[in-house]
């Protein structure tokens, strides 16, 4: 696939069929995601894949209960939209998926290591769509994924930062395209 077909194809995708996404997939998407820059190569990215709808469903609840508790009474956009759909019943903050990986920021000291985990993330999404899979960024569960005690609880150092949390999976239908502006120029 044409790399400017993947930039402008990749979408986020809320709706996946019940296939499992093999180990070795995983595997793979985590190389191409390693070949991001980083800087003075640092490499400060580290990954976590956490599968089983049930699972999920579970940190979800979690996440969302977690996720709420930061809001302040009558807070401004966007915690007002995501107010709603945090609160909707039955919301899967993981949109039913069964595999979730995470980018993990190492902790080595790089300034820059969230930059380096983003664009990491950024290579195993646009990877992900080149091979017919689809992939959702979950930002709703990144706060809660970095507690120390769920770190614990899921085997993950807790010096290491989650950063990315994203969920993979094999699409079922048609994404939407969100309209996008264009660029600002400043100068
Ligand atoms: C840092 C970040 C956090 C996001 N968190 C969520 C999320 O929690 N749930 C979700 O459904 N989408 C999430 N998204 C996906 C965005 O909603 C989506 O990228 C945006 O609407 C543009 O759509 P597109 O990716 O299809 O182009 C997140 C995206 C980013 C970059």
């Amino acid at each position: 696939m044409e790399l400017m077909n993947a930039i402008y194809g990749r979408r986020a995708i809320r709706h996946f069929t019940n296939r499992d996404v093999p180990r070795e997939v995983i595997a793979a998407l985590a190389e191409a995601a390693a070949q991001a820059p980083s800087a003075m190569n640092s490499q400060s990215w580290a990954f976590a894949v956490f599968k089983g709808r049930e699972r999920l469903q579970d940190f979800s609840e979690r996440a969302k209960l977690y996720f709420q508790e930061s809001f302040s009474p009558g807070s401004a956009d966007p915690d007002v939209r995501m107010r709603e759909i945090l609160t909707k019943p039955g919301y899967n903050i993981f949109h039913d998926a069964t595999t979730l990986v995470v980018v993990y920021a190492k902790p080595n000291h790089d300034r820059f290591a969230v930059g380096a985990c983003y664009l990491a993330a950024q290579n195993l999404m646009l990877s992900a769509f080149d091979m017919g899979l689809g992939t959702c960024p979950i930002g709703f569960a990144q706060p809660w994924l970095d507690l120390d005690e769920i770190k614990a609880e899921l085997g993950i150092p807790v010096q290491y930062t989650a950063v990315f949390p994203l969920v993979v999976g094999y699409p079922e239908g048609p994404a939407e395209d969100p309209h996008r502006h264009r660029p600002e120029f400043l100068n």
